[in-house]
Protein backbone atom coordinates (compact mmCIF):
# COMPACT_ATOMS: atom_id res chain seq x y z
CA UNK A 1 0.00 0.00 0.00
CA UNK A 2 1.26 3.77 -0.96
CA UNK A 3 2.31 5.80 2.41
CA UNK A 4 -1.03 8.42 2.52
CA UNK A 5 0.86 11.56 1.01
CA UNK A 6 1.72 9.36 -2.26
CA UNK A 7 -1.95 8.36 -2.68
CA UNK A 8 -2.66 11.55 -1.69
CA UNK A 9 -0.32 13.03 -5.03
CA UNK A 10 -1.65 10.29 -7.12
CA UNK A 11 -5.67 11.02 -6.64
CA UNK A 12 -5.45 14.87 -6.42
CA UNK A 13 -4.01 15.01 -9.87
CA UNK A 14 -7.34 14.07 -11.08
CA UNK A 15 -9.03 16.64 -13.68
CA UNK A 16 -10.96 14.71 -15.90
CA UNK A 17 -13.98 12.68 -15.11
CA UNK A 18 -16.09 10.50 -16.98
CA UNK A 19 -20.02 9.93 -15.96
CA UNK A 20 -21.64 6.76 -17.26
CA UNK A 21 -25.61 6.66 -16.62
CA UNK A 22 -27.32 10.59 -16.43
CA UNK A 23 -30.28 9.16 -14.47
CA UNK A 24 -31.03 10.77 -11.19
CA UNK A 25 -27.84 9.74 -9.88
CA UNK A 26 -25.51 10.14 -12.53
CA UNK A 27 -27.03 13.94 -13.16
CA UNK A 28 -26.15 14.67 -8.89
CA UNK A 29 -21.98 13.22 -9.88
CA UNK A 30 -21.83 15.77 -12.64
CA UNK A 31 -23.02 18.16 -10.67
CA UNK A 32 -20.78 17.15 -7.24
CA UNK A 33 -17.79 17.09 -10.17
CA UNK A 34 -18.05 20.00 -12.14
CA UNK A 35 -18.83 22.60 -9.08
CA UNK A 36 -15.25 21.85 -7.86
CA UNK A 37 -13.42 22.38 -11.10
CA UNK A 38 -13.46 19.01 -12.75
CA UNK A 39 -14.21 18.38 -16.44
CA UNK A 40 -16.61 15.58 -16.85
CA UNK A 41 -18.13 13.90 -20.10
CA UNK A 42 -21.26 12.06 -19.36
CA UNK A 43 -22.71 9.25 -21.45
CA UNK A 44 -26.24 7.45 -21.46
CA UNK A 45 -26.93 4.70 -23.80
CA UNK A 46 -30.27 6.26 -24.11
CA UNK A 47 -30.23 9.53 -26.63
CA UNK A 48 -33.35 10.90 -25.57
CA UNK A 49 -32.11 10.66 -21.68
CA UNK A 50 -28.78 12.40 -22.74
CA UNK A 51 -30.38 14.98 -24.89
CA UNK A 52 -32.45 16.54 -21.84
CA UNK A 53 -29.47 15.80 -19.33
CA UNK A 54 -27.76 19.62 -20.07
CA UNK A 55 -31.72 21.10 -19.44
CA UNK A 56 -32.28 19.30 -16.13
CA UNK A 57 -28.77 19.98 -15.02
CA UNK A 58 -29.20 23.65 -16.13
CA UNK A 59 -32.47 23.59 -13.76
CA UNK A 60 -30.65 21.81 -11.11
CA UNK A 61 -27.67 24.60 -11.39
CA UNK A 62 -30.57 27.32 -11.25
CA UNK A 63 -31.88 26.51 -7.96
CA UNK A 64 -28.41 25.29 -6.11
CA UNK A 65 -27.50 29.35 -7.13
CA UNK A 66 -30.81 30.34 -6.00
CA UNK A 67 -29.94 28.52 -2.33
CA UNK A 68 -26.50 30.06 -2.41
CA UNK A 69 -24.83 26.79 -2.86
CA UNK A 70 -22.83 27.52 -5.91
CA UNK A 71 -21.87 31.15 -7.29
CA UNK A 72 -22.18 30.92 -11.35
CA UNK A 73 -24.28 28.01 -12.93
CA UNK A 74 -23.49 28.96 -16.41
CA UNK A 75 -19.28 28.25 -15.08
CA UNK A 76 -20.63 25.45 -13.62
CA UNK A 77 -22.51 23.53 -16.12
CA UNK A 78 -19.79 24.94 -19.32
CA UNK A 79 -17.61 22.25 -17.60
CA UNK A 80 -20.42 19.29 -18.31
CA UNK A 81 -19.99 17.65 -21.63
CA UNK A 82 -22.30 15.53 -23.97
CA UNK A 83 -19.76 12.32 -25.09
CA UNK A 84 -21.55 11.10 -28.29
CA UNK A 85 -20.42 7.31 -27.34
CA UNK A 86 -18.92 5.76 -24.35
CA UNK A 87 -15.47 5.99 -25.51
CA UNK A 88 -15.22 9.39 -25.73
CA UNK A 89 -16.35 9.71 -21.75
CA UNK A 90 -14.60 7.11 -20.66
CA UNK A 91 -11.21 6.88 -22.91
CA UNK A 92 -9.49 10.15 -21.18
CA UNK A 93 -11.08 10.26 -17.93
CA UNK A 94 -8.76 9.98 -14.66
CA UNK A 95 -12.22 8.90 -12.74
CA UNK A 96 -15.17 7.49 -14.06
CA UNK A 97 -18.37 6.97 -12.07
CA UNK A 98 -21.07 4.72 -13.32
CA UNK A 99 -24.27 4.82 -12.55
CA UNK A 100 -26.59 2.69 -14.57
CA UNK A 101 -29.23 0.25 -13.74
CA UNK A 102 -29.28 -1.78 -9.98
CA UNK A 103 -28.89 -4.75 -11.85
CA UNK A 104 -25.68 -7.44 -12.37
CA UNK A 105 -26.04 -8.20 -15.94
CA UNK A 106 -26.34 -4.21 -16.71
CA UNK A 107 -23.19 -3.47 -14.30
CA UNK A 108 -21.30 -5.97 -15.55
CA UNK A 109 -21.91 -5.27 -19.44
CA UNK A 110 -21.19 -1.95 -18.84
CA UNK A 111 -18.21 -2.38 -16.29
CA UNK A 112 -17.02 -5.08 -19.03
CA UNK A 113 -16.97 -2.40 -21.76
CA UNK A 114 -15.04 0.38 -19.50
CA UNK A 115 -12.52 -1.89 -18.80
CA UNK A 116 -11.77 -1.85 -22.12
CA UNK A 117 -12.11 1.24 -22.70
CA UNK A 118 -10.02 3.10 -19.81
CA UNK A 119 -6.69 4.11 -19.40
CA UNK A 120 -5.23 1.43 -17.22
CA UNK A 121 -4.15 4.17 -14.29
CA UNK A 122 -7.80 5.40 -13.99
CA UNK A 123 -9.94 4.61 -12.05
CA UNK A 124 -13.83 3.58 -11.65
CA UNK A 125 -16.27 3.83 -9.23
CA UNK A 126 -19.98 2.40 -9.04
CA UNK A 127 -22.56 3.62 -7.75
CA UNK A 128 -24.32 0.43 -6.83
CA UNK A 129 -26.88 0.75 -4.28
CA UNK A 130 -25.75 -3.08 -2.52
CA UNK A 131 -24.41 -5.45 -5.23
CA UNK A 132 -20.84 -5.75 -4.35
CA UNK A 133 -18.26 -5.17 -7.01
CA UNK A 134 -17.20 -8.66 -6.91
CA UNK A 135 -20.13 -9.51 -8.42
CA UNK A 136 -19.80 -7.72 -11.43
CA UNK A 137 -16.03 -7.20 -12.10
CA UNK A 138 -14.39 -10.45 -11.70
CA UNK A 139 -13.68 -11.59 -15.22
CA UNK A 140 -13.64 -7.66 -16.90
CA UNK A 141 -10.15 -5.96 -18.10
CA UNK A 142 -8.72 -3.62 -15.55
CA UNK A 143 -10.53 -5.32 -12.61
CA UNK A 144 -7.99 -3.43 -9.82
CA UNK A 145 -9.24 -0.59 -11.32
CA UNK A 146 -12.87 -0.70 -9.89
CA UNK A 147 -14.60 -0.25 -6.61
CA UNK A 148 -17.78 0.42 -5.49
CA UNK A 149 -18.23 4.37 -4.62
CA UNK A 150 -22.31 4.39 -3.52
CA UNK A 151 -23.46 7.83 -2.77
CA UNK A 152 -26.64 8.81 -1.35
CA UNK A 153 -29.51 10.71 -3.55
CA UNK A 154 -29.10 13.01 -4.78
CA UNK A 155 -25.56 13.14 -4.67
CA UNK A 156 -24.66 16.70 -5.09
CA UNK A 157 -26.71 17.61 -1.62
CA UNK A 158 -26.18 14.70 0.84
CA UNK A 159 -22.47 14.27 0.89
CA UNK A 160 -21.86 10.43 2.01
CA UNK A 161 -20.42 8.20 -0.17
CA UNK A 162 -19.40 4.24 0.73
CA UNK A 163 -16.27 3.15 -0.66
CA UNK A 164 -15.84 -0.65 -1.06
CA UNK A 165 -13.34 -2.18 -2.69
CA UNK A 166 -13.64 -5.98 -3.68
CA UNK A 167 -11.12 -8.56 -3.11
CA UNK A 168 -9.10 -7.53 -6.07
CA UNK A 169 -9.51 -3.99 -6.39
CA UNK A 170 -5.89 -2.64 -5.94
CA UNK A 171 -5.62 -1.41 -1.83
CA UNK A 172 -3.94 1.63 -2.51
CA UNK A 173 -7.51 3.28 -4.28
CA UNK A 174 -9.69 3.11 -1.32
CA UNK A 175 -7.45 5.35 0.81
CA UNK A 176 -6.61 7.81 -2.06
CA UNK A 177 -9.96 8.02 -3.08
CA UNK A 178 -11.03 8.79 0.05
CA UNK A 179 -8.72 11.87 0.50
CA UNK A 180 -10.42 12.95 -3.00
CA UNK A 181 -13.66 12.69 -2.59
CA UNK A 182 -13.14 14.49 0.83
CA UNK A 183 -11.70 17.46 -1.54
CA UNK A 184 -14.69 17.75 -3.93
CA UNK A 185 -16.97 18.34 -0.87
CA UNK A 186 -18.10 14.56 -0.39
CA UNK A 187 -17.76 12.63 2.64
CA UNK A 188 -16.51 9.31 1.86
CA UNK A 189 -16.34 6.47 4.81
CA UNK A 190 -14.57 2.94 3.76
CA UNK A 191 -16.17 -0.11 3.81
CA UNK A 192 -13.67 -3.01 5.07
CA UNK A 193 -14.75 -5.74 3.28
CA UNK A 194 -18.11 -6.36 1.13
CA UNK A 195 -21.33 -6.88 2.43
CA UNK A 196 -24.48 -6.88 0.21
CA UNK A 197 -26.16 -3.32 0.84
CA UNK A 198 -22.75 -1.93 2.48
CA UNK A 199 -23.37 0.29 5.86
CA UNK A 200 -25.56 2.62 5.02
CA UNK A 201 -28.48 0.37 3.25
CA UNK A 202 -28.34 -2.35 5.88
CA UNK A 203 -28.83 0.48 8.25
CA UNK A 204 -31.76 2.16 6.61
CA UNK A 205 -33.10 -1.51 5.87
CA UNK A 206 -33.28 -2.16 9.85
CA UNK A 207 -35.43 1.13 9.78
CA UNK A 208 -37.48 0.13 7.06
CA UNK A 209 -37.64 -3.26 7.53
CA UNK A 210 -39.47 -2.34 11.37
CA UNK A 211 -41.28 0.06 9.73
CA UNK A 212 -43.30 -2.14 7.45
CA UNK A 213 -43.53 -4.78 9.87
CA UNK A 214 -44.90 -2.10 12.53
CA UNK A 215 -47.79 -1.04 10.08
CA UNK A 216 -48.63 -4.85 8.82
CA UNK A 217 -49.35 -5.18 12.57
CA UNK A 218 -51.27 -2.36 12.93
CA UNK A 219 -49.85 -0.38 15.16
CA UNK A 220 -49.74 3.15 13.59
CA UNK A 221 -50.41 4.58 10.14
CA UNK A 222 -48.37 5.50 7.65
CA UNK A 223 -47.82 9.19 8.32
CA UNK A 224 -47.72 8.76 11.93
CA UNK A 225 -44.75 6.16 11.55
CA UNK A 226 -43.37 8.86 9.40
CA UNK A 227 -42.91 11.65 11.63
CA UNK A 228 -41.23 9.68 14.41
CA UNK A 229 -38.32 10.13 11.66
CA UNK A 230 -39.18 13.23 10.30
CA UNK A 231 -40.58 14.77 13.42
CA UNK A 232 -38.49 12.75 15.99
CA UNK A 233 -35.43 10.81 15.04
CA UNK A 234 -34.13 12.87 12.16
CA UNK A 235 -33.52 15.77 13.40
CA UNK A 236 -30.70 14.23 15.94
CA UNK A 237 -29.24 12.05 12.40
CA UNK A 238 -29.08 15.31 10.47
CA UNK A 239 -26.12 16.00 12.27
CA UNK A 240 -24.77 12.84 14.45
CA UNK A 241 -25.25 9.21 13.73
CA UNK A 242 -26.69 6.68 16.18
CA UNK A 243 -23.16 6.09 18.49
CA UNK A 244 -23.08 9.67 19.13
CA UNK A 245 -26.88 9.68 19.97
CA UNK A 246 -26.58 7.55 22.59
CA UNK A 247 -23.76 8.47 23.82
CA UNK A 248 -24.96 11.71 24.94
CA UNK A 249 -28.35 10.30 25.48
CA UNK A 250 -27.90 9.44 29.10
CA UNK A 251 -25.26 10.97 31.90
CA UNK A 252 -22.78 9.00 31.80
CA UNK A 253 -22.50 8.41 28.17
CA UNK A 254 -22.58 4.88 26.37
CA UNK A 255 -22.02 2.43 28.77
CA UNK A 256 -24.85 4.28 30.99
CA UNK A 257 -27.28 4.34 27.85
CA UNK A 258 -26.27 0.47 27.39
CA UNK A 259 -26.54 -0.20 31.20
CA UNK A 260 -30.29 1.22 30.87
CA UNK A 261 -31.38 -0.16 27.92
CA UNK A 262 -29.12 -2.39 26.09
CA UNK A 263 -31.65 -4.94 27.58
CA UNK A 264 -34.66 -3.63 25.96
CA UNK A 265 -32.91 -3.32 22.30
CA UNK A 266 -32.15 -6.77 22.80
CA UNK A 267 -35.91 -7.64 23.50
CA UNK A 268 -36.62 -6.02 20.21
CA UNK A 269 -33.90 -7.40 18.41
CA UNK A 270 -35.49 -11.13 19.96
CA UNK A 271 -38.50 -10.29 18.67
CA UNK A 272 -37.52 -10.14 14.70
CA UNK A 273 -36.65 -13.32 14.56
CA UNK A 274 -38.78 -14.41 11.47
CA UNK A 275 -39.05 -11.43 9.21
CA UNK A 276 -41.59 -11.06 6.19
CA UNK A 277 -40.78 -10.21 2.75
CA UNK A 278 -42.77 -6.92 1.53
CA UNK A 279 -45.72 -8.95 0.03
CA UNK A 280 -47.63 -7.34 -2.29
CA UNK A 281 -50.78 -7.04 -0.14
CA UNK A 282 -48.82 -5.19 2.27
CA UNK A 283 -47.17 -3.03 -0.53
CA UNK A 284 -50.70 -2.04 -2.00
CA UNK A 285 -52.22 -1.11 1.50
CA UNK A 286 -49.15 1.19 1.99
CA UNK A 287 -49.49 2.45 -1.11
CA UNK A 288 -53.36 3.23 -1.08
CA UNK A 289 -52.86 4.90 2.59
CA UNK A 290 -49.49 6.83 1.33
CA UNK A 291 -51.92 8.03 -1.91
CA UNK A 292 -54.51 9.62 -0.22
CA UNK A 293 -52.06 11.75 1.09
CA UNK A 294 -49.77 11.93 -2.01
CA UNK A 295 -51.67 11.17 -4.70
CA UNK A 296 -49.02 9.73 -8.06
CA UNK A 297 -49.27 12.54 -9.90
CA UNK A 298 -47.99 15.11 -7.47
CA UNK A 299 -44.68 12.66 -6.03
CA UNK A 300 -42.51 14.96 -9.18
CA UNK A 301 -43.37 17.77 -6.81
CA UNK A 302 -42.57 16.38 -3.82
CA UNK A 303 -39.45 15.07 -4.95
CA UNK A 304 -38.95 18.95 -6.22
CA UNK A 305 -39.97 19.80 -3.13
CA UNK A 306 -37.17 17.18 -1.35
CA UNK A 307 -34.73 18.66 -3.13
CA UNK A 308 -35.37 22.45 -2.41
CA UNK A 309 -35.56 21.14 1.50
CA UNK A 310 -32.08 19.63 1.47
CA UNK A 311 -31.16 22.11 -0.39
CA UNK A 312 -31.83 24.97 2.58
CA UNK A 313 -29.89 22.38 4.88
CA UNK A 314 -26.53 22.36 2.88
CA UNK A 315 -26.62 25.80 3.01
CA UNK A 316 -27.69 25.54 6.78
CA UNK A 317 -24.73 23.16 6.85
CA UNK A 318 -22.28 25.29 5.05
CA UNK A 319 -22.85 28.11 7.25
CA UNK A 320 -21.57 26.19 10.43
N1 LIG B 1 -31.97 6.51 -6.86
C1 LIG B 1 -31.37 6.34 -5.69
O1 LIG B 1 -31.91 6.65 -4.63
C2 LIG B 1 -29.95 5.82 -5.64
C3 LIG B 1 -29.14 6.15 -4.55
C4 LIG B 1 -27.81 5.67 -4.52
C5 LIG B 1 -27.36 4.86 -5.55
N2 LIG B 1 -28.19 4.54 -6.58
C6 LIG B 1 -27.65 3.68 -7.63
O2 LIG B 1 -27.27 4.48 -8.73
C7 LIG B 1 -27.43 3.72 -9.94
C8 LIG B 1 -28.33 4.49 -10.88
O3 LIG B 1 -29.58 4.71 -10.27
P1 LIG B 1 -30.58 5.86 -10.75
O4 LIG B 1 -31.57 6.03 -9.63
O5 LIG B 1 -29.82 7.04 -11.23
O6 LIG B 1 -31.30 5.13 -11.98
P2 LIG B 1 -31.97 5.79 -13.26
O7 LIG B 1 -32.89 4.77 -13.80
O8 LIG B 1 -32.51 7.15 -12.93
O9 LIG B 1 -30.72 6.00 -14.27
C9 LIG B 1 -29.99 4.98 -14.82
C10 LIG B 1 -29.51 5.45 -16.17
O10 LIG B 1 -28.56 4.50 -16.68
C11 LIG B 1 -28.73 4.42 -18.08
N3 LIG B 1 -28.16 3.18 -18.56
C12 LIG B 1 -28.61 1.92 -18.36
N4 LIG B 1 -27.78 1.02 -18.95
C13 LIG B 1 -26.78 1.73 -19.52
C14 LIG B 1 -25.64 1.38 -20.29
N5 LIG B 1 -25.35 0.12 -20.55
N6 LIG B 1 -24.84 2.38 -20.74
C15 LIG B 1 -25.13 3.66 -20.46
N7 LIG B 1 -26.20 4.07 -19.75
C16 LIG B 1 -27.02 3.11 -19.27
C17 LIG B 1 -30.24 4.52 -18.28
O11 LIG B 1 -30.58 4.92 -19.60
C18 LIG B 1 -30.62 5.55 -17.23
O12 LIG B 1 -30.67 6.88 -17.75
C19 LIG B 1 -27.98 2.36 -9.51
O13 LIG B 1 -26.91 1.46 -9.33
C20 LIG B 1 -28.64 2.70 -8.19
O14 LIG B 1 -28.81 1.58 -7.35
C21 LIG B 1 -29.48 5.02 -6.67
Amino acid sequence: MHPPHLCKVFIMQFREIGVVGTGLVGLGWAVVFARTGLNVRMYDCEAPVLAAAHGRLSKMLEEMEQHELIEDPTVVLGRIAVAKSLGEAVGDADYVQESVFERVDVKHGISRDIGTLIRNDAVVGSSSSGIPASAFTADIPNRERFLIAHPVNPPHLIPLVELVPSPWTDPAIAPALRVWFKATGQSPIVVNREIEGFVLNRLQGALLNEAWALYDEGIASIDDIDRCVSDGLGLRWSFMGPFETIDLNAPGGIVDYAARLGPLYHALANSRHAPQSWSPELIARVTAERRASQPEGALLERMNWRDRELMTLARHRLAR
